[in-house]
């Protein structure tokens, strides 16, 4: 059983090196995006995500073949992987128009000889496989469970840890629409030692979604309760969310690191697929008030830290932003707060930038063309400055808090200087 994987992005990318490795299986691998093909011939990973460029140069040409067009990564291949985006419609509403594309265009190529399964690992809304892509396949003259087969696999990596999050998965998630798939993945995903859970294929979407959109409430609850103690000095926020983490309930895992506030969720998935559960409860009548709120608060929390940044320096003075990724460990700066608080700074009538981060600076200047200054170094950026907006808690950031004695700083990561727990002297026993 040779493996198509279709969109070579973080998803299809680890997805494709992930199942060479741990199936030992030949895999083919297509994305439209020339570009993207040549680098990845060329042994270049054009984003940060650790281990996976050794791994491309393993693989490349053995376990994994960068394929130059559709029809040759699908001639031998009787399962495909579809790891294209799902970005939002400008309604907020998932946009699957690369999914639907990428699936018409192989339907012509597969093979005649065997029985295919496609596989869709891109996030997509409740019942997407049961309303739009099983009754695509029927209009082009392929009943499911006759001549293909059709399941939905989420795929719960984090960027920054998507190899180690591919090949340790908690679970893998599989709504099969028919037997023969189901079978065939549940044999594809043995080598993983995880527990592989069967459900039906609106049950996997569905739990994807629900997945992101309770990362994303309870980011939005820190930041919610963040702001209600913010205007009283006694309270401590930063102690206040680590004594949350401190019930044994939340401890392992990573999750009390959504349990923190900061200044607004981003990056590719919590928006989007927080905003698409959303559209989805508009349309079947159902509008859910939580994730609204959810939504609304992350809006109001970028635009409360840039109004802190210009209430404590005034519009005049001379900003540095620190931190420009949507998280620490990422390059990746799709819907990165930063973005959202460096319009709000320019809109607040803040002229005077200049941004600094370890890593993600090319790739911000490319896609957002704000008329700032870059620094290429933390002192750089801290050279001649007002105030230092901290937005992404980096670790050098944390690891260099003496370069921050002479600048005032608003620590929107509440990461800086964190106290201990200490009592008040009154109150210790003697
Ligand atoms: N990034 C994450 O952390 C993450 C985690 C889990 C799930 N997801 C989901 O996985 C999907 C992919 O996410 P990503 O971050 O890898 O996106 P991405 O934008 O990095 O990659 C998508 C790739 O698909 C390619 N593509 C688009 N149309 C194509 C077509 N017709 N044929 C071949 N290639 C095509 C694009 O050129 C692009 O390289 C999304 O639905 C996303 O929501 C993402």
């Amino acid at each position: 059983m040779m493996i198509a994987v279709i969109g070579l992005g973080f998803v299809g990318l680890t997805t494709a090196l992930g199942l060479a490795t741990q199936t030992g299986r030949l895999v083919y691998a297509y994305d439209s995006n020339a570009n993207l093909r040549a680098k990845l011939k060329s042994g270049e990973v054009p984003f940060h995500e650790p281990g996976l460029k050794d791994k491309l140069h393993e693989l490349l040409g053995s376990g994994l073949i960068i394929c130059d067009t559709l029809a040759e990564a699908l001639e031998h291949t009787s399962i495909i992987f579809y790891c294209v985006g799902t970005p939002s419609r400008p309604d907020g509403a998932a946009d699957l128009d690369a999914l639907t594309g990428a699936i018409r265009q192989s339907l012509p190529l597969l093979r005649k000889d065997s029985y295919c399964t496609l596989v869709i690992k891109s996030t997509v809304p409740p019942m997407t496989t049961t309303d739009v892509l099983a009754p695509l396949l029927k209009n082009s003259g392929h009943m499911v469970g006759e001549s293909v087969g059709l399941a939905h696999n989420p795929e719960f990596l984090r960027e920054g840890r998507a190899w180690q999050d591919f090949i340790h998965p908690d679970r893998i998630v599989i709504g099969a629409c028919d037997a023969y798939s189901m079978r065939q993945l549940e044999q594809l995903y043995e080598p993983f030692g995880a527990p592989v859970l069967a459900v039906s294929p609106g049950t996997a979407e569905f739990t994807k979604m629900a997945s992101n959109a309770l990362l994303a409430t309870m980011i939005s609850f820190s930041n919610e309760l963040a702001a209600l103690a913010e205007g009283s000095p006694e309270i401590d926020i930063s102690q206040a969310f680590r004594l949350l983490h401190a019930d044994g309930r939340w401890q392992g895992g990573g999750m009390a690191s959504y349990v923190y506030p900061g200044c607004g969720f981003g990056g590719y998935c919590l928006p989007k697929d927080t905003l698409s559960l959303y559209r989805y409860s508009q349309k079947i009548g159902r509008e859910s008030t939580l994730l609204g709120g959810v939504l609304a608060v992350n809006v109001r929390t970028k635009r409360a830290f840039a109004e802190r940044v210009v209430a404590a320096a005034g519009p005049k003075s001379k900003v540095a932003v620190l931190g420009l990724a949507f998280k620490p460990g990422s390059d990746d700066v799709r819907e990165t707060p930063a973005a959202d608080i460096i319009t709000h700074l320019l809109e607040l009538g803040v002229t005077d930038i200049v941004a600094y981060d370890p890593l993600a600076i090319s790739r911000f200047r490319d896609v957002y063309g704000f008329p700032i200054r870059y620094a290429h170094s933390l002192e750089e950026a801290l050279e001649g400055r007002d105030l230092a907006a901290l937005v992404t808690a980096w670790p050098e950031f944390t690891a260099r808090q003496l370069l921050f004695e002479r600048v005032q700083v608003i620590d929107g990561r509440y990461c800086l200087g964190k106290r201990e727990f200490v009592l008040p002297t009154q109150l210790r026993r003697s």
